[in-house]
């Protein structure tokens, strides 16, 4: 699966076989996320792994009635080392670094679990408070994302999602442009998917032709 593909096929999954995580695949995702891109590269980011049933409850508890939570497999809480983050960049790692990092850390474990056909999902409405009780989380982090994941016992419906108009500005913002894949041009991903498919059936043609 290409990152493109596996882009497209992501979705959030709640509802979990119970079979285990195989533990190669696991460390897969948590390498996924030790590689992601961070400010001034601090890499100021915990990764709590949970898999003893009463932890999982307890940590399912924190999560505002989720009681779906706890039958994740695996649940992994993404924790951002704050205070690290202010020694080096003050209020704007407080406010926006600390979150970006465990972001963008979460969302390259969730596309790694994706790519190897594990559901997931992105756990946001939790008691900090809580979770941070039942995980041992010191004063000096901060519990930031949690992710669920486990072997899909569902197939969710893909949920309406904006087109790329709508969201998409040329230069300033608000400076909408009503075709975005003739903007695009060849660099469109649509477009080069249906280049490369008329490429794969002129292939084949011409080796029809051969023969
Ligand atoms: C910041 C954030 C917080 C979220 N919190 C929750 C949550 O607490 N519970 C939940 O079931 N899904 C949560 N989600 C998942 C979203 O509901 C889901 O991504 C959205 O409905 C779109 O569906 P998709 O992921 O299949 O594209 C969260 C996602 C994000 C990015």
């Amino acid at each position: 699966m290409d990152t493109l593909e596996c882009i497209q096929k992501r979705r959030s999954v709640r509802r979990f076989l119970d079979i285990p995580v195989e533990m190669e695949k696991l460390g897969n995702i948590l390498d996924a996320g030790r590689l992601a891109p961070s400010a001034g590269n601090l890499q100021n980011w915990g990764f709590i792994i949970v898999r003893d049933p009463a932890n999982k409850q307890a940590v399912a508890e924190a999560c505002a009635r989720q009681m779906w939570v706890a039958a994740a497999p695996i649940i992994i809480v993404v924790c951002g080392q704050s205070v690290k983050g202010k020694k080096f960049y003050g209020e704007r790692a407080e406010k926006l670094y600390n979150i970006q990092n465990c972001a963008a850390a979460a969302q390259n474990m969730i596309l790694a679990a994706t790519t190897q056909d594990l559901g997931s999902c992105w756990i946001g409405a939790f008691d900090e408070e809580l979770l941070s009780k039942a995980c041992g989380i010191p004063a000096e982090a901060r519990p930031m994302v949690m992710i669920a994941i486990g072997y899909a016992a569902e197939k969710p419906k893909t949920p309406s999602k904006h087109l790329l108009e709508k969201m998409a500005f040329l230069e300033k913002y608000g400076n909408r442009v009503a075709d975005i894949n003739a903007v695009l041009g060849y660099t469109s991903h649509h477009v080069r998917k249906g280049i490369t498919k008329v490429k794969e059936i002129a292939e084949k043609a011409h080796i029809k032709l051969k023969q």
